[in-house]
């Protein structure tokens, strides 16, 4: 039997943490480039309750960002799960609800938004909420609830001995909703990348929206909009701007955040990324929502937008014939399932919340475009010039 063993990024670090039983943990770090905490250990054979997974657990604290970054880091970790041949502990999902009550992190079960199950067609799951209430009290019990981490990572603490678990939000507020205090910090020293990797993208066709969000996504389509429609993400808010300005300064390569889904996956031939496919102003959104609108004789569009929807300009660009929808939903998750129901999507290449809708996208074969870019791969004509 192996002890469940957690992990979570800092500071694009991976923090891997393991639960103990009665032994100390011997650690191998494994695949250049990919470096693995891995747990050996034999148990004697103990009288378990069904249910138990011999092999381990991995558990993590989706701490990265927001739902975009949260569905990349759950993509790598249900990949990691199955290479380990653990069973993920899936978390739920943090809601940064800061606008509005209650003011405060929420966590939302993932069955809130997907199916669990069509999770258990690639690899088994079970949710963290269940592992923390039918097996965390038998197997992980409190005392013997070791961190595991990195010594880059624990340069963070005070002590600079210990794993920053709880450390700052949303760390600290998740580990607490579940239940967890860690009682022991045990460091290694390598360096960890975990970049999404271009094998996980298909993992995406396991994220199958729940009945309920199909129903109210249905529903909202069928009422505000009229097919064909194309649905466009502007991600144009203020921090965005901020963050492509390091692109403007050459603080930034083509390899910035989610861009690999349009400049490609390989550093060495990764297309430019242009200051209009990261930040487009009102002239290319004009320009690509009139080429698509044209090209799919659509009757409305939909936007979904950060700050401003430009909705007015783009109803005045077809003189009121096409209808313009931005909801503005409190879910963002409502959003991304009108956006993935589109007849075509223009996103912005660098954000994780566009990759989730485009990877949802060509599962089912939806076709999809970036502004600054028509065709995903290929450059516009006018940026090449
Ligand atoms: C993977 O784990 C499952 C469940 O614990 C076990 O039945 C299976 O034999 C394991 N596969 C390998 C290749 O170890």
């Amino acid at each position: 039997m192996r002890r469940p063993l957690h992990y979570s990024w800092v500071n694009g670090r991976r923090i891997a943490m393991a639960a103990h039983h009665h032994q100390q943990a011997s650690l191998r770090v494994l695949l250049p480039g990919l470096l693995l905490a891995l747990l050996h250990q034999v148990y004697p054979v103990l009288t378990e309750e069904p249910g138990w997974d011999h092999n381990g657990y991995v558990l993590y604290c989706p701490c990265m960002g927001r739902f975009g970054n949260q569905a990349d880091h759950l993509l790598g970790s249900l990949a990691f799960a199955k290479m380990l041949n653990r069973t993920l502990a899936v978390p739920p999902w943090i809601v940064y609800r800061h606008h509005a009550p209650p003011y405060a992190n929420v966590h939302e079960p993932y069955s809130r938004f997907f199916q669990l199950e069509a999770l258990s067609a690639y690899h088994r799951v079970v949710s963290l909420e269940a592992f923390m209430e039918h097996l965390a009290p038998q197997h992980w019990p409190p005392g013997q609830r070791h961190a595991y981490c990195f010594e880059t990572a624990a340069q963070r603490s005070s002590d600079k001995k210990s794993c920053p678990m709880k450390d700052g939000n949303p760390f600290g507020p998740f580990w607490d909703y579940i239940g967890v205090d860690f009682d022991k910090s045990i460091l290694f020293g390598a360096p960890a990348q975990f970049p999404v990797t271009e094998e996980h993208v298909g993992l995406q066709r396991y994220l199958v929206w729940s009945d309920s969000m199909s129903r109210e996504g249905e529903e909202l389509i069928a009422a505000r909009l009229d097919r064909p429609y194309v649905g466009i993400h502007l991600r144009i808010g203020i921090d965005w701007q901020n963050a492509c300005n390091m692109l403007e300064r050459g603080d930034a390569g083509p390899h910035f955040m989610a861009s690999p889904q349009c400049v490609g996956y390989n550093r060495q031939t990764a297309l430019p990324l242009t200051m209009t496919m990261c930040l487009p102003d009102l002239m290319e959104i004009r320009r690509a929502v009139q080429l698509w609108v044209t090209r799919t004789s659509a009757r409305s569009v939909y936007i979904a937008t950060d700050s401003e929807s430009h909705s007015r300009e783009l109803e005045t660009l077809f003189k009121g014939k096409v209808k313009v929808v931005s909801l503005q939903p409190d879910l963002a998750q409502t959003d991304l399932y009108i956006l993935g129901q589109a007849d075509h999507f223009v996103g912005n290449c660098v954000s994780s919340f566009s990759a989730f809708v485009k990877r949802q996208r060509d599962v089912h074969g939806r076709p999809s475009s970036f502004f600054g870019m028509d065709t995903p791969g290929k450059v516009n004509e006018k940026e090449e010039l």
